[in-house]
């Protein structure tokens, strides 16, 4: 089997796991990590009050650098994977890819418009390949969907919505980068691949323009420039609508992450948890099917690892995100190993769900004004939007 050299960069509570999940795959070999913090390489760790051994003394073949180029130089990878800060991943990815290395991206794929113009350029000059790690596209009920939309039970999608509610001012200590400052108070769409990711691959066209309105701050009066809660109304070429909200400072106690799908031959719902007692649920509902022209509830949860997949990947299933992070890896291993010309979630893809919420960001800042939506391979109107823009997304505007 093949064997490819494997390193990381961003040691944090993600890149950990992410990089001890990927170093147990049979093609991959993990020889070296970075991060500017070397004391998460070296000294015990803690997330969430949970004391982990230090990653040195449980792989002590790989080598630790506190430098990215001098990693990428000495360590000779064949991938890098990229676990920084939400904003700051295009960087690390235009260096590999220019040096014809392959990458696993964390998402967002870009923080800026012009990041996203840099990092299709690098892109389209490499040989490397670039798969983005989109989690929600590992989903079991996202696969059921993708099912029932080819076949063509649901009909074409008109009206799609995704809702992320997750309070993570828990994380504000450990990540400070998550936390709102009066500098970088980034508004909620922006982090809206997990949600436009689904909803996306049952479309067959790109968003093309966007309005989005924030709540502004109730929940920190200390913050008062935070945006608790947004809500993006995406719509495509031919008139589908999506509705996305995304909130995370709230004091919302159930699931996260939620979807709808309306389509002209049917509905397909994935709902949250409710509390312990009322666990997610995922249902459909057909008129190209006899006996489920009424909502049925479809066995599915998370886990990617139906029996097909399993016997696939000879794999017994678990891991990150209810085993979305493991199978992802596993298909992106998989496209190296057949030399796939596109990997499983491919850069197009990622800057697909990635750039309409820097675009609802714009129009957040614009009060709601109505935006059109480009993208890198529209050169010249994708231009002129990088030139006009004037939100302050993040804190690593270039
Ligand atoms: N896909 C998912 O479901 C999911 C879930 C959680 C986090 N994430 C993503 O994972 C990424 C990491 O999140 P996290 O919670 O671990 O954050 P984190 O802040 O704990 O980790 C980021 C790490 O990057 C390091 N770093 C920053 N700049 C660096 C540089 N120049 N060179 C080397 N290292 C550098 C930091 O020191 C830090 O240890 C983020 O992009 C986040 O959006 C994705």
């Amino acid at each position: 089997m093949a064997e490819f050299r494997l390193c990381i960069v961003g040691l944090g509570h993600r890149g950990r796991y992410m990089f001890r999940e990927a170093c147990q795959i049979p093609a991959f070999k993990g020889v070296a990590a970075c991060d500017i913090q070397k004391e998460l390489w070296f000294e015990e760790t803690f997330h969430n009050g949970n004391k982990s051994p230090s990653l040195a003394s449980q792989m002590p073949d790989v080598t630790f650098y506190e430098d990215y180029d001098e990693m990428l130089e000495k360590a000779k990878p064949d991938i890098v994977m990229v676990e920084t800060p939400a904003h700051c991943h295009a960087a690390f990815c235009i260096k590999a890819l220019e040096k014809g290395i392959h990458v696993y991206s964390d998402i967002p794929s870009v923080a800026t418009l012009k990041e996203g113009k840099d990092l299709w350029e690098a892109f389209q000059a490499s040989d490397a390949k670039l798969m983005t790690g989109a989690t929600t596209m590992g989903w079991g009920f996202v696969h059921s969907l993708q099912d029932l939309h080819r076949q063509g039970l649901l009909g074409k999608p008109a009206i799609l919505e995704a809702e992320y509610l997750h309070d993570c001012r828990y994380l504000w200590e450990e990540t400070p980068w998550r936390k709102p400052t009066s500098q970088t108070h980034f508004p909620p769409c922006y982090y809206c691949t997990h949600s436009l990711g689904p909803l996306l691959s049952v479309l067959d066209e790109e968003l093309s323009e966007v309005t989005c309105i924030t709540s502004g701050s109730h929940h920190t009066p200390d913050l008062p420039y935070a945006n608790d809660y947004t809500c993006a109304l995406f719509r495509t070429p031919s008139g589908v609508l999506v509705r996305m909200t995304n909130s995370f400072i709230n004091n919302w106690k159930g699931g996260l992450h939620s979807y709808r799908v309306f389509g002209t031959e049917g509905c397909f719902e994935h709902l949250s948890n409710r509390g312990e007692k009322q666990s997610e649920r995922t249902t459909f509902s057909s008129n190209k099917l006899t006996g489920v022209e009424k909502i049925t509830e479809l066995p599915v949860g998370f886990s990617p690892f139906s029996e097909a997949v399993k016997k696939k990947f000879k794999t017994i299933g678990g891991g990150g995100h209810g085993g979305a992070d493991p199978y992802l890896m596993l298909r992106f291993a998989e496209a190296l190993i057949n030399k796939d010309k596109e990997m499983p979630v491919s850069l197009r893809q990622g800057l697909a769900m990635t750039l309409p919420g820097l675009y609802a960001s714009e129009s957040v800042f614009r009060n709601g004004e109505k935006l059109p939506i480009h993208y890198p391979w529209e050169k010249e109107l994708f231009q002129k939007d990088i030139d006009n823009r004037s939100a302050p997304v993040s804190g690593v505007e270039k």
